[in-house]
């Protein structure tokens, strides 16, 4: 049986990657960005999360964030987050996890081979000298965060549309899907580049791929298994070991 085939090579891999998406934090109460009721439902990303729309009107595109931020603050890791943080503990160096996801949930919830890829709204960058610093608690924060070493305006530290991902943490998400045993997918559209490729590249290096996603995306063809269900019962079906 399928399910049984993917928990055994999950349990006897010793190199395993995941990908994670919006899908992943879906059950903390945050939206998507695609589905309905999603982020991007009556904004437009081009409005909010590109260089131009920052350059033309920063107070509105802090104010988005900010928003966003107060949110995900007030969210909790759900079970999902928690059960990929313990299949850390047990892989240990042979595990990386690399999110889309910008709430920075997996941390929270104890995972610490994380790949942000697209950055983090827990964060602003520097304009001037590219500092980082974490933004101050929600009810503390008044944007535009100010840079603690240069005191240049900060922007948030996230990738826009438009923008190069940090060459460093792709080619270790890249390098990690290459080499692993296992790939595992989770609450990801699978549209965007360069993220939506990993699966594809794990595949085509001899990964066994596994996508958990209550609808089919466009890797579903390639998967090995793909469960039609949500992040938490796909992890729970899969790690039945888990909390
Ligand atoms: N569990 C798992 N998957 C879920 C759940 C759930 N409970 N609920 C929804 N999903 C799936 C949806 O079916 C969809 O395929 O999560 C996916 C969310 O897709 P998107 O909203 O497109 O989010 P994501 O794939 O992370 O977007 C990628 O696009 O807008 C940019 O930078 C942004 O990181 C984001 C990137």
């Amino acid at each position: 049986m399928e399910i049984q085939e993917a928990r055994r090579r999950l349990e006897d891999a010793r190199r395993v990657a995941v990908l994670t998406g919006a899908g992943v934090s879906a059950e903390s109460g945050i939206p998507t960005f695609r589905g309905a009721g999603g982020l991007w439902e009556g904004f437009r990303p081009e409005e909010l999360a590109t260089p131009a729309a920052y350059a033309r009107d920063p107070e509105k595109v802090w104010r988005w964030y900010a928003m966003r931020y107060t949110q995900v603050m007030a969210a909790e890791p759900n079970p999902a987050h928690l059960r990929l943080a313990e299949l850390e503990q047990r892989k240990g160096d042979g595990f990386l996890l690399v999110t889309q996801n910008v709430d920075g949930l997996h941390l929270r919830a104890g995972s610490r081979r994380v790949v942000e890829l697209h950055g983090s709204i827990t964060r602003a960058r520097c304009e001037r000298c590219g500092h980082r610093q974490p933004l101050p608690p929600p009810d503390a924060f008044t944007p535009p965060p100010v840079c603690e070493r240069c005191g240049g305006r900060m922007r948030p530290d996230v990738v826009w549309f438009g923008e190069f991902l940090d060459a460093e943490l792709l080619a270790r998400a890249e390098r990690a899907f290459m080499t692993a045993e296992v790939a595992l997918v989770i609450g990801t559209s699978a549209v965007v580049e360069p993220a939506a490729s990993l699966g594809r590249a794990a595949k085509a290096s001899g990964a066994y791929l596994i996508e958990i996603n209550p609808e089919p995306t466009p890797l579903t063809p390639l998967a090995d298994l793909s469960l039609r269900t949500s992040a938490s019962e796909g992890l729970k079906t899969l790690l039945p070991t888990g909390s």
